[in-house]
């Protein structure tokens, strides 16, 4: 082997250091995009947190450590607005997607329900890739959120399997049109959030018990699950056009 590029590769330290970085999280005020925002911010990174709602102080004192901005990603224009305000910066990431129960079903007398979905997690992503691309330096990286339904499909939730996908493809095409910048996806499964308290406490327990039953790693996931994983995308420079799965080996189980 040549000793120039064997003394090169000793040399390499990997790092998980987001020092010196600027993160914005689309999502990040709630749920998994929080798990991602705290990971960024404590491997060191600067931290802007989009969603439609600015929380006070005194409300959300635990979103002291980030900016917040309020941006509702169906509106292109104010998308396009919000990323010129925030100016240049390193990492993208998108979480954020339409509140539950505003999911069409297939056979729904008309397609209000999936447009709406496919507006506010396919076209919203998208949206937010598309104004944020000028303002991202060449170094950096734009990771999205889906889900196990991406691949694995439920009864009842076509627009989400169906967006999910359409997000994939997305990261992927994106890694070659934005290249060098890295765009990847992470797919959880079953992350124990605020996104499941519409379900009464007593099926959220029963839930969370059937995971730890049934998932290889016996717990249900955690938002820093997903944000150790956003780190690792947003650090390693060789990573791009894949899709992470985060879910705990809910892949190799029978549907819970
Ligand atoms: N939790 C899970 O088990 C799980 C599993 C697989 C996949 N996922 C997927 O992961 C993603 C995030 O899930 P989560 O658990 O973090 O959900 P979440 O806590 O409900 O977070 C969604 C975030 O998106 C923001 N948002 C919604 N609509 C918006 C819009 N139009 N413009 C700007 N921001 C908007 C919301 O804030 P505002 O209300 O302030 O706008 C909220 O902060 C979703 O795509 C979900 O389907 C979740």
């Amino acid at each position: 082997m040549n000793t120039a590029t064997n003394n090169r590769e000793e040399t390499f330290t990997p790092s998980l250091s987001l020092s010196g970085k600027k993160v914005v999280v689309v999502g990040g005020k709630t749920g998994i995009g929080l798990g991602i925002a705290r990971a960024a911010h404590a491997a060191g990174a600067s931290v802007v947190v989009v969603s439609r709602r600015v929380a006070s102080a005194q409300e959300r004192p635990d979103l002291s450590d980030f900016e917040q901005v309020s941006l509702d990603i169906r509106q292109e224009a104010a998308v396009q607005a919000a990323f010129e305000a925030i100016g240049a910066f390193d990492h993208l990431i998108v979480t954020a997607a339409p509140d539950i129960g505003t999911w069409g079903g297939f056979m729904d007398a008309d397609m209000q329900g999936v447009r709406s979905y496919v507006e506010g997690k396919f076209l919203g992503t998208w949206a937010c890739a598309r104004y944020a691309a000028p303002h991202l330096r060449a170094s950096g990286s734009i990771t999205f959120l889906t889900g196990g339904m991406a691949v694995r499909p439920k009864l009842g939730f076509t627009a989400v399997t169906a967006s999910f996908a359409a997000v994939e493809a997305l990261s992927s095409s994106l890694a070659l049109e934005l290249a060098p910048l890295r765009v990847n996806t992470i797919r959880p499964g079953y992350i124990d959030t605020d996104m499941w308290g519409f379900l009464p406490e007593a099926q959220r327990d029963g839930m969370r018990n059937k995971v730890a039953q049934t998932f290889p790693v016996q717990r249900a996931g955690r938002a820093a699950d997903v944000g150790h994983a956003a780190v690792f995308l947003m650090t390693n420079p060789y990573v791009t056009g894949t899709v992470v799965e985060v879910s705990g080996g809910e892949n190799l189980v029978p549907a819970i």
